[in-house]
């Protein structure tokens, strides 16, 4: 961790006009996360708590998005550009006695916290670092001008005159900075609108410093990959692609096994232990753990759940939010949301839904049927077409079943009720009320066979 006057600043209001989405930038997401908690994840390990984040368009969603996390905003209600996001951040670093700030675009998302630390150690001793990246095509980046080797400015694209500049340069500006804040904040009242576009440039920081006499360094980071700006679906496309390929990379060689690896997706949170196997394509996200052992086929997505040791998930399954013990057997085709948890060699077959359900140990579902808000003792077997009618239009209500029970097929059990112990359910009932443990309940009609004349 470092010093505790040093804070970063995250600029993360813009519009993101060129993605043509009506959803902020900071919102689109790369392998299931948003592009802003990538920025967050390489800084958090490095800032801790001094990481401060300037939200503008339509901030109401960016701070529902990060609700759960102890976020520092920094509204900046009319964007205005980098530096004014800039000048409105100060009031607030100031408070927290912050004298070097990191500052980055948000739209960086493949930034490591090892790439950061590398760059804050080549920023020491200077007033203003800012990282360069050499293209072929320096496009809509700013470009940077070097006098006797020395930065001393950086122009953006829309102003950049070759009459005036000279010829187009290579160098670009990546959007990553180490300012001393007693030194540049004096600067800032000097930012000007006065360029095509109408901002105020964070970039123009530059030539003012320069002209200030102060340690002004463009640091050369080449062609690092970390430092690739997203502004158009194409370049999120393609830093999600290069992402994918580093996060699989990183588990095959840790040992999980994987088929098709050109097809899988794996969040940058999610813990595969070696031994593993997984089958592309398939999609795995958010907080999830997959065990040794475990195995994943293909078509299926899993988000923000656990998969024990051993157990199989057949293909085309959907898992959100739950935990399935070792030596399950899932799917295909079984959708588990969250609130489901499989207590070991327990089975949830094909177009089999839960949600906010048990099911205890060895305990099986294994056709066409429908467990909310239910709890199922081990052993159990739930026929095929059985459902748990847990909702009356207003309230959800418990259905709870014994240990090594029977429930008959097409059973529906009418919540809130209790299925006691070896208790057995005949197929086609509608169960309304209580069935003690040990006892046989039918609810259907009897049948009746009557003489009939076919003509
Ligand atoms: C910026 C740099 C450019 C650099 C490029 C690297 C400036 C003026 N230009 O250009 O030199 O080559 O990044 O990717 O800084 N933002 C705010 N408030 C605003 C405007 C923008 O917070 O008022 C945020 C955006 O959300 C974005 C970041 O600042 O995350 C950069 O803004 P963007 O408009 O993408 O700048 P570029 O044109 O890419
Ligand atoms: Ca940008």
């Amino acid at each position: 961790m470092l010093a505790a006057n040093t804070g970063a600043l995250i600029l993360a209001a813009g519009k993101g006009t060129r993605m043509c989405s009506p959803r902020p930038k900071a919102l689109h997401t790369l392998l299931g996360e948003p592009m802003l908690r990538h920025v967050l994840k390489a800084l958090i390990p490095l800032f801790g708590e001094s990481v401060w984040t300037v939200i503008g368009h339509e901030a109401g969603m960016v701070r529902q998005a990060f609700a759960d996390h102890a976020m520092r905003f920094v509204e900046q209600a009319e964007q205005l550009g980098t530096g004014h996001a800039l000048t409105i951040a100060w009031p607030d670093l100031r408070a927290a006695g912050i004298e070097r700030l990191l500052v980055i675009n948000g739209d960086t998302p493949l930034v490591t916290s090892r790439l950061v630390e590398a760059f804050l150690r080549d920023a020491e001793g200077t007033d203003l670092t800012f990282a360069t990246l050499t293209v072929k095509d320096p496009g809509s980046f700013g470009r940077v001008i070097r006098q006797g080797g020395k930065a001393i400015a950086v122009i953006e694209a829309r102003d950049y005159d070759p009459a005036l500049h000279g010829p187009e340069p290579h160098e670009i500006n990546a959007g990553l900075y180490m300012l001393r804040l007693p030194a540049i904040v004096p600067l800032l009242p000097r930012l000007t609108r006065d360029n095509k576009n109408g901002e105020y440039y964070l970039t123009d920081l530059v030539a003012l410093a320069t002209e200030a006499g102060l340690m002004v360094n463009g640091l050369d980071c080449g062609h690092d990959p970390g430092l690739l700006g997203v502004n158009t679906p194409e370049e999120l496309a393609g830093s999600e692609e290069i992402l994918r390929r580093a996060i699989v990379h990183e588990h095959l060689a840790a040992g999980v096994i994987m088929h098709g690896s050109d097809c899988i997706r794996i969040g940058p949170n999610v813990v595969i232990e070696p031994g593993a196997e997984l089958s592309g394509p398939c999609e795995i996200f958010g907080a999830s753990r997959i065990a040794a052992g475990a195995s994943v086929a293909s078509h299926c997505c899993i988000r923000d759940s656990v998969v024990a040791t051993r157990a199989v998930i057949h293909n085309f399954c959907h898992l959100e939010g739950a935990a399935i013990g070792p030596d399950c057997l899932i799917g295909p085709f079984a959708r588990l949301r969250p609130g489901t948890v499989l207590e070991e060699q327990a089975r949830a077959g094909n177009f089999v839904e839960m949600k906010k359900t048990r099911l205890g140990r060895s305990a099986k579902a294994n056709h066409l049927t429908y467990l909310g808000d239910a709890d199922v003792g081990a052993g159990t077997n739930v026929g095929a077409g059985t459902i748990t009618c847990n909702y009356d239009g207003r309230h959800k209500h418990r259905t709870v079943i014994g240990a090594d029970a029977f429930i008959g097929s097409n059973t529906a059990l009418v919540a809130p009720v209790r299925i006691g112990d070896n208790a057995v359910v005949g197929a086609g009932s509608t169960v309304t009320k209580n069935v003690p443990g040990g006892h046989l309940s039918v609810t259907r009609t009897q049948q009746k066979n009557l003489p009939w004349n076919k003509k």
